[in-house]
């Protein structure tokens, strides 16, 4: 009851301050319902800039908002909770790239989306779980690096194999949790169901899986197949998601993304009645962060 109240309370004001609200696939379902764009990093990140509001309350871990203002600048970007950042955003950094490219002279930094701007920055080319697989096999060089995600960098390789892909021990908490045990217990459960695993799995997990896919690329797999039913190796909130947007029936395992729930009905609400905090970045950290997520866009991929 009181989570209707706050979500309509949101929902009002939001629309009353003509403030647009964005939020990823794992937000909690009474987020996901009010929420004007609803995706994966690659559609949050194409899709801001596009937004017709000049202010935009970003329901994400702080990468995410961040990567709106660097695409949109000319935007304020709301960001109800600073502190939910992306652990593994926070595994590299500027300075341990610098060493990666001493160690692979010549090898471009293809950086994950999920790092901070100023590893963007530092980087070559960004990329998104969505992209990964074609934009390492779009570079003209045969060896590259790959950061910071050890597991989407193996499973970049796999799909790569002309390629020499030199990853980084980073990982996501949440994902990397996920054994072939669960799978196992999963399939069990649900005799005969598919299992989609999102790439930042570990390697294993994915060889027990049926396909591999962005959490985007697994509602639109459910979509366009003949099934009703999916086993979804990833944040359990994506669950709800498949099932919002197609009807079918989703199973995830209890895989949290802690940072992701640090946004709430009431922190929305705060962060618009205090019209802050907003996502504030040096200008000439915005230009250089811009190029490599940029040069991934025109990749087109
Ligand atoms: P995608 O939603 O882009 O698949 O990424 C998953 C993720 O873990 C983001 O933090
Ligand atoms: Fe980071 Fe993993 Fe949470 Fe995504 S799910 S925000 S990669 S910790």
């Amino acid at each position: 009851m009181r989570e209707v109240f706050l979500a309509n309370r949101v929902r009002r004001l939001a629309d009353e301050l003509g403030v647009a609200i964005m939020a990823h696939n794992y937000q909690i379902p009474a987020i996901q319902d009010l929420a004007d764009l609803v995706g994966d990093s690659l559609v949050l990140a194409m899709g801001g800039p596009r937004l017709a509001q000049r202010t935009v309350l970003f329901c994400g871990v702080s990468f995410m908002a961040e990567t709106v203002k660097v695409l949109a600048p000319e935007k304020r970007v709301l960001h109800p909770v600073p502190d939910a950042m992306c652990p593994m955003a926070g595994m590299v950094d500027p300075v341990i790239l610098e060493g990666l490219r001493k160690e692979s002279p010549g090898a471009p930094i293809v950086a994950y989306v999920n790092t901070t701007a100023e590893t963007k920055a530092a980087s070559d080319i960004c990329c998104t779980s969505a992209n990964a697989v074609e934009i390492v096999r779009g570079l003209p060089e045969k060896r590259v690096i790959f950061v910071p995600d050890r597991n989407l960098g193996a499973y970049v390789q796999r799909m790569v194999p002309e390629k020499e892909v030199v990853t980084y021990p980073g990982y996501c908490h949440v994902h990397d949790n996920i054994t072939p045990g669960h799978v196992a217990a999963l399939r069990r459960a649900h005799p005969g169901v598919e299992v989609l695993a999102h790439p930042e799995c570990r390697p294993e997990v994915i060889d027990v899986s049926d396909h591999v896919y962005s959490t985007e690329g697994m509602i639109r797999h459910a979509r366009d197949s003949p099934s009703g039913e999916f086993i979804v190796l990833t944040e359990r909130e994506l669950a709800y998601r498949l099932t919002a947007v197609t009807g079918k029936r989703a199973y995830a395992p209890d895989a949290v993304c802690p940072n992701m729930k640090k946004i709430t009905l009431a922190s929305m609400l705060r962060v618009l009645t205090e019209d802050g905090p907003t996502v504030e970045l040096d200008p000439d950290l915005i230009v250089r962060a811009r190029r490599p997520i940029e040069r991934m866009l025109a990749a087109g991929r």
